[in-house]
């Protein structure tokens, strides 16, 4: 499944701090695949985004208590709306799906300081796993955070999360450690395995 990166994306030609990714940030579609739109979170994202963080399947291996109201939804949603994908910090990218036009999931990305590394995470709604679209969508992702110069992507997940891990082997990501007791998460100690991915690993 190809991705298309949009003309709101564009390659920096070198890999330094003063440098960075430049991501022109004047459209709403940061990206399109054959099933999915990468776009920029707006205010009737509310409820869908409310929807699938209160499941608590969802919310099981992640630092949110769930239900999430659709109040705190919107306020959320506004601020990722707000947001860049070219400074240090959270990103939020919505996830939609063409054929229903409606948002099914999101993939954050935190930017380093250094603005050349990256961590990623990502979130489906249920109705919509095990149909391949979090990969789609986290494929398209880190095309334009390498397409723009970045230079590594790191992802951590609970090491009972299965589901997030298979995700990030298929898509090439290296398997770098394991922390025993790391996280305190929903009133117990988890662990976290560690993953990374080169951009000249990246195809
Ligand atoms: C992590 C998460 C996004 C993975 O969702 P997912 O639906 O399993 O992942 P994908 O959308 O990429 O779907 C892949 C599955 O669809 C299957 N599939 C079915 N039809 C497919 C198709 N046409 N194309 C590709 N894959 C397809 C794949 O075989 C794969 O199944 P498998 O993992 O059992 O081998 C999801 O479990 C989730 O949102 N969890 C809660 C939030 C969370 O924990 N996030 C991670 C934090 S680290």
């Amino acid at each position: 499944m190809s991705s298309t990166a949009c003309a709101d994306t564009l390659p920096c030609s070198g890999h330094s701090a003063q440098c960075g990714p430049i991501f022109v940030d004047n459209y709403k579609v940061f990206a399109s695949t054959e099933r999915l739109v990468i776009r920029r979170f707006r205010a009737q994202d509310a409820e869908a985004f409310a929807a699938y963080r209160s499941d608590p399947l969802v919310a099981r291996f992640q630092s949110w208590e769930a239900p999430v109201p659709v109040v705190e939804a919107a306020r959320q949603v506004a601020r990722f709306g707000a947001g860049s994908p070219s400074v240090p910090g959270w990103f939020q990218y919505a996830i939609e799906l063409r054929s229903a036009g409606a948002l099914v999931g999101d993939v954050g990305v935190q930017l380093h300081d250094n603005l050349m590394q990256a961590e990623i995470g990502f979130t489906l709604a249920p109705a919509h796993q095990g149909k391949g679209y979090a990969t789609e969508a986290v494929r398209a992702v880190l095309d334009l955070l390498f397409g723009a110069g970045i230079l590594r992507v790191s992802a951590e997940c609970d090491a009972r999360n299965s589901a997030s891990a298979r995700l990030l082997d298929r898509l090439g990501f290296r398997r770098e450690g394991y922390r025993v007791e790391h996280t305190w998460i929903k009133g117990e100690w988890t662990d976290d395995v560690l993953f990374g991915l080169l951009a000249r690993d990246w195809r």
